[in-house]
């Protein structure tokens, strides 16, 4: 390169701007290619995303998208109903099969705060016969169902199927006067089943 290709280009390029903030002047020269080309492709990548057409997303929007993924959550984790009858549930407790299928709900999920035999720990005594929600087994499953959130019972009925809420509660049923040994102290209102 000559001197006087150098001269042009440094008069193109690199040209001093007149303003100095803390003895610190600038060039004005335009941004690379590569760098121009990147940042107009976020700006097109972000309008597909907004609509959320097919390359991008599935083409429905991201409102429909939310939608479909609560409907196959709310599918997927059935809303407590409630409305099991009592005779279903009394007759589960007679069951032996559907007992050891609660028993192993129960250990698996609720002795850490009920105890392995239901005597109370973070949770209360499930064998004694006083209860703060109710002590018929509708209430009982009510209670397991719903959780008391507030006080740290979570609510199984989103996180267990139903049948194994019903087992579970046929289980805690089962352990009524099982006297284990250091019970919690009672909690709530004597209930005579
Ligand atoms: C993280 C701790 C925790 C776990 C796990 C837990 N519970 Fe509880 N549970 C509690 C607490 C705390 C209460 C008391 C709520 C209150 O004071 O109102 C309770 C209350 C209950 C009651 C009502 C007792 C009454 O006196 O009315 C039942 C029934 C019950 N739990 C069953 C279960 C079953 C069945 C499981 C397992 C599927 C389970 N719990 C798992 C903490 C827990």
């Amino acid at each position: 390169m000559s001197n006087q290709d150098d001269k042009d280009k440094a008069t193109k390029q690199d040209r001093l701007i007149e303003h100095s903030y803390d003895g610190i002047q600038e060039y004005d020269n335009p941004m690379p290619r590569w760098w121009l080309l990147t940042f107009a492709a976020t700006i097109i990548f972000s309008v597909i995303y907004l609509f959320n057409v097919g390359p991008v997303g599935n083409g429905k929007g991201r409102i429909a998208d939310y939608e479909d993924d609560m409907k196959a959550f709310a599918t997927a984790h059935p809303a407590p109903s409630g409305d099991v009858s009592a005779d279903k549930l009394l007759a589960m407790v007679k069951d032996k099969e559907e007992l050891h299928e609660g028993e192993e709900v129960y250990n698996k999920y609720c002795t850490s705060c009920h105890r392995m035999d239901g005597g109370g720990l973070i949770g209360p005594n499930l064998t004694d016969n006083a209860w703060i929600h109710g002590g018929q087994i509708t209430d009982i499953y009510k209670t397991v169902m719903n959780g008391v959130l507030e006080k740290g019972m979570p609510a199984w009925g989103t996180m267990l199927k139903p049948e194994e809420v019903e087992q579970v509660v046929a289980y805690v049923a089962s352990l009524q006067g099982s006297n284990p040994a250091n019970p919690k102290a009672p909690q709530g209102a004597l209930v005579t089943p």
